[in-house]
């Protein structure tokens, strides 16, 4: 029987939609499965889109509440619309996810809506979502699991999605929470703690370990949270939440420290749960076609991103390592054109990770910490935002840049900004990373003024004691 499709993706995410358009423009007859209604995954449709839609209007927010005035602007009657601001962020989503499905009616990708199951090698099963496609049986030279990740729900707390919420319920509150309690101080709780404390909720943080944002540079973590806490959030470190009790108006969350020790109590409004996500590979049949798993569920795939079956691949989430978008574009082009008969290529130490705060912070390569353990001998550049121009104009200088470089070649081996605009100054980093490059090709490169960038090319200068500026 001859096959409907050269690659079937299932999971219209980032990764997904991304690897079918690449297949696409070289040459496979390509279709996705999604059991969403809409197209995008998790990112678009209630993940880093609308997050980033209310980062933007609560920090706009703020400003006007706090800020304008350092301007010489001042305002009366300010008063917050809530509704509306939860429609902008609705209509950014509907807008790009539909923009998703333009993109695979211009690559002449077929959509099939569905939940899919994988019943052998080269053949899917799709249960029909309501809306869309009928129960199907389709066959495929080659397919891949994009299908990425799910909230980790913990023991004892509960998820309904009014009082105690996940990242889902967290972006659609009918109205600001007096208190919120977010449980774990990853990207997602600060960034959506961030959101409903400039809005106007009293914000409190437990954190299982000693710092926020764990695994970024220690140096970075410290900064942050000293930051975020003059902003107003209050933090409860080392400490464990071991149970919830939910009342009309309010949850009672039981908490202890982590090491052990007396029980206290939290009384709030909302909680926030945002422990991490696990890898999405419920229902798609790997356990009887013998697609091995590892310890923590994530597919073990090889650097071709197949699995140990013939024929079915997986990247993304639910390959493990770094849950981002865009690691998960990159790893579906490369798979894609692996498959088409050629060559790709991931550089993993110089994939960058930001948290959409305020000041943002980004980082990319190895940390001090990992440097340290791994005994390179590297040199530290550091700079101040408050030294720079451009953030002085702009009344906006927390924060600072730091680029580690190798002590004996002087290679950037990583950077970690916290600062304004952090995500997008990373970048110019990024790029010299993936080429090889060194401190000093970026302090000889020239940035122009006045401009947050040029905060990068004195923390180059910094690593070898040269910096203009301070
Ligand atoms: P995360 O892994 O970033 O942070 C989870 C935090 O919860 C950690 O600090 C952990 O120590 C803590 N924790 C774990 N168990 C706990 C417990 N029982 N009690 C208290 N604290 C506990 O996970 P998060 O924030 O849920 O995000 C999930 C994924 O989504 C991450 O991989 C993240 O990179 C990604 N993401 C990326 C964004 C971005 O790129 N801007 C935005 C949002 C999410």
């Amino acid at each position: 029987m001859s096959n409907d499709y050269d690659l079937i993706v299932i999971g219209a995410g980032p990764g997904g939609y991304v690897s079918a358009i690449r297949a696409a423009q070289l040459g496979l007859k390509t279709a996705i499965i999604e059991k969403r209604e809409t197209l995008g995954g998790t990112c678009l449709n209630i993940g880093c889109i609308p997050s980033k839609a209310l980062l933007n209007s609560s920090h706009h927010y703020e400003m006007a509440e706090k800020e304008f005035v350092l301007h010489g602007i001042n305002i009366s009657g300010l008063k917050l619309d809530l509704n509306k601001m939860l429609e902008r962020k609705e209509e950014t989503v509907a807008d790009l996810t539909k923009g998703i499905e333009f993109l695979m009616k211009k690559n002449k990708i077929d959509c099939h809506f569905g939940k899919a199951t994988i019943i052998k090698p080269g053949q899917i099963s799709i249960r029909s979502s309501e809306k869309y496609t009928k129960n199907k049986s389709l066959r495929a030279a080659s397919i891949l699991i994009a299908t990425g990740s799910d909230i980790t729900p913990l023991e004892g707390v509960k998820i309904n999605e009014k009082q105690i919420v996940s990242s889902t319920g967290a972006l659609s509150l009918s109205k600001v929470p007096k208190s919120l309690t977010v449980i774990g101080a990853g990207v997602i709780g600060l960034e959506l703690g961030s959101v409903w404390r400039r809005l106007g909720a009293d914000v409190t943080v437990v954190e299982y370990l000693d710092l926020v944002l764990p695994g970024m540079d220690t140096e970075i973590s410290k900064n942050m949270r000293r930051i975020l806490t003059k902003q107003g959030m209050k933090f409860k470190m080392g400490t464990k939440v071991t149970a919830a009790k939910v009342a009309k108006e309010s949850v009672n969350l039981t908490v202890e420290p982590r090491t052990g020790g007396e029980k206290s109590h939290i009384q709030t409004d909302v909680v926030l749960v945002a422990i991490g996500r696990s890898p999405n590979t419920k229902g798609l049949g790997l356990e009887k076609i013998g697609v091995d798993l590892d310890k923590r569920g994530f597919i073990t795939v090889d650097e071709d991103f197949q699995t140990n079956v013939e024929g079915i691949y997986a990247i993304g989430d639910v390959v493990g390592g770094a849950m981002l978008a865009h690691k998960a574009e990159d790893e579906g082009v490369v798979c894609v054109e692996i498959l088409a008969g050629q060559t790709g290529h991931i550089d993993y130490d110089s994939i960058p990770g930001i948290v959409y705060t305020h000041p943002e912070v980004a980082s990319c390569g190895k940390t001090e910490e990992m440097l340290i353990d791994a005994g390179v001998e590297y040199n530290a550049g550091k700079f101040p935002f408050a030294a720079n121009s451009r953030a002085r104009c702009n009344a906006d200088t927390a924060g600072f840049v730091k680029i580690l470089s190798d002590k004996l070649t002087d290679r950037v081996l990583g950077c970690h900004i916290i600062g304004p605009s952090a995500g997008d100054l990373i970048q110019e980093v990024v790029n010299v990373m993936e080429f090889g490059g060194s401190a000093e090709d970026i302090a000889r490169i020239c940035h122009g003024h006045p401009g947050l960038p040029e905060a990068i090319k004195e923390a180059a200068l910094a690593t070898s004691g040269r910096s203009i500026h301070i």
